[in-house]
């Protein structure tokens, strides 16, 4: 009966101890918060095998609408995604804005041939956000036929040209050192 209670009193120690110097940490500063120190290999496996699984548990009732793949539909997304997302995922044969530069983690290049996008998952991240990264919830600015459209958008974009990625989002090609546009 001692030795039981013993046990238990050990076990509250330890409790309090690991909540006192949780709390500690929190409040000692030691944690750098900068964008610009790369996380430690054990944060970022943390947070990305954290935000995949999240992700994937919340796919049920996402059900992708029936003959999306038109020319128009594709048209559409390309325009959203130039006027919302180019600032930060870029796009083929284009420098990276300095918003794209500066994050942490940064922005994946979703034009980048043999990238194999999932719908229902696109319309995930693109309709609902992800925390703690820039990734935004454009569910509270955008529709989700306009989500879909991105995400058809998105479908075909893995090893799209230049050129063709200019004609879909209707940029003007500009020289090099010309800035770009806001959202460019
Ligand atoms: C302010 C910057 C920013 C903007 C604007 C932005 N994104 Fe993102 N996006 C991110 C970042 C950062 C990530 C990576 C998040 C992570 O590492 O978990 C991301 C991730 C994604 C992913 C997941 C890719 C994958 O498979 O891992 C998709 C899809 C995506 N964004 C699509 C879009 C679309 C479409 C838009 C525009 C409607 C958009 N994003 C606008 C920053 C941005």
């Amino acid at each position: 009966m001692e030795n039981a209670i013993k046990i238990l009193w050990t076990i509250c120690v330890c409790l309090l101890l690991g909540i006192a110097s949780g709390v500690g940490f929190v409040y000692s500063g030691l944690y750098d918060v900068s964008a610009s120190t790369p996380d430690h290999p054990l944060v970022s496996w943390a947070l990305h095998t954290l935000s995949d699984h999240s992700i994937d548990a919340r796919l049920a009732g996402i059900v992708v609408p029936p003959a999306l793949d038109t020319p128009a539909n594709v048209a559409i997304g390309a325009q959203i995604f130039a006027a919302n997302c180019m600032v930060c995922h870029g796009g083929p044969g284009l420098p990276p804005s300095n918003i794209a530069q500066g994050l942490n983690p940064a922005p994946p290049d979703l034009f980048k041939a043999g990238r194999q996008p999932w719908m229902e998952e696109n319309f995930r991240f693109i309709k609902y956000g992800i925390k703690m990264t820039a990734m935004p919830a454009f569910g509270k600015t955008q529709t989700n036929e306009q989500i879909w459209q991105l995400a058809t958008f998105l479908r075909q974009a893995p090893g799209l040209s230049h050129t063709d990625f200019m004609t879909q989002t209707g940029i003007p090609v500009l020289a090099p050192s010309v800035p770009r546009p806001i959202g460019g």
